[in-house]
């Protein structure tokens, strides 16, 4: 791919799109809205909108962090709080289809398209890649950001229409742009995290606990594993408990999954060959959450395992 050109056809397509009008984009913390919007800045300016909606399913931190990293980058970002809505979409439902849809619905419906009518935006920029289509045509997963899946005509709808400027990349294409865009390196290593974020990893229904169990272990394996150069790592919550002992009593505790990749565009990936000893130190820190008293490593590749949990 010519990533100039690239970036040269996509600027162009956003200015002749939006015109004299404005766009509104969301970020998410994941590398492919970052560029979304880095490439949407560049293109339209103050005519640009950026927000971060904070849906509860954040990682430790993030929001605060999201906001300081475009803040360098001369791109402000509005922070929209929006926990009660989606934990009040996702209780009760187990479902891991029904909990992408109901974050999904909870975003365009109520938050996102609320913000888009109260913004009088003509142009949604949307950060889809190629894979996330590859695998909703497929048939594999609902993605969290294919409008017409929910059978969402937005420009009938809201009134608004979708850009998506990524989505002929897989993510190797999507860092290499960000490489030309300049983009700090703590951005572009990032690593890719999924649109329900850590709703994509618990099994079973979503509480503000569970959040907070599985927010705490991705806090520890995301440091723990930083250096590692793996594609990819992370912390899953599972539904099922089992037996542990703390303190000298039985614990009906919690498990943690911890999973960490190769790969070079998601589409495959294999479990990333740790050493013991940091597996150990990763174990023992894990089940010092309260609640946790178990903690295991997924060996599965992908396929037939998907990356995400649910
Ligand atoms: P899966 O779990 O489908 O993930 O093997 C492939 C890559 O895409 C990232 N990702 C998502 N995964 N729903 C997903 O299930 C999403 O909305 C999403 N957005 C990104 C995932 O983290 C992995 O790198």
């Amino acid at each position: 791919m010519d990533v100039q050109k690239f970036i040269e056809e996509q600027t162009a397509e956003l200015k002749r799109l939006v015109g004299k009008e404005t766009a509104i984009n969301a970020l998410s913390g994941g590398v492919d809205s970052a560029v979304c919007t880095v490439l949407a800045h560049r293109a339209l300016g103050s005519q640009l909108k950026t927000v971060f909606v904070d849906n509860a399913l954040m990682r430790e931190g993030e929001p605060e962090l999201v906001v300081e990293l475009f803040e360098r980058m001369g791109i402000p970002v509005e922070v929209v709080d929006a926990r009660s809505e989606f934990l009040g979409a996702l209780k009760g439902l187990m479902d891991p289809e029904k909990k992408r849809h109901a974050i999904t619905r909870t975003f365009y419906e109520n938050v996102f398209g609320k913000l888009v009518r109260d913004s009088g935006a003509k142009v949604l920029i949307h950060g889809t890649i190629l894979t996330d289509i590859e695998e909703t045509v497929a048939g594999i997963k609902r993605q969290h950001n294919i409008l017409s899946q929910l059978g969402i005509d937005p420009e009938k709808e809201y009134g608004y229409r979708v850009f998506e400027p990524l989505k002929t990349l897989r993510k190797d294409g999507v860092r290499s742009v960000a490489v030309a865009l300049d983009m700090p390196d703590e951005l572009i290593r990032r690593i890719p995290f999924p649109g329900p974020a850590l709703a994509a990893r618990i099994v079973g229904e979503v509480t503000g606990d569970r959040l907070e169990t599985v927010r705490k272990a991705t806090a520890i394996v995301e440091e723990e594993l930083r250096d590692s150069g793996a594609f990819q790592y992370l912390a899953a919550l599972l539904s099922d408990r089992a037996t542990g002992m703390r303190d000298g009593k039985r614990e009906y505790g919690q498990i943690i999954v911890v999973r960490c990749i190769e790969s070079v565009d998601a589409r495959t990936a294999t479990a990333t060959e740790l050493s013991w000893e940091k597996l150990n130190r990763i174990c023992s820190r894990i089940v010092e959450i309260p609640g946790v008293s178990r903690c295991l490593y997924d060996l599965t590749p992908k396929p037939p395992a998907t990356v995400e949990y649910i």
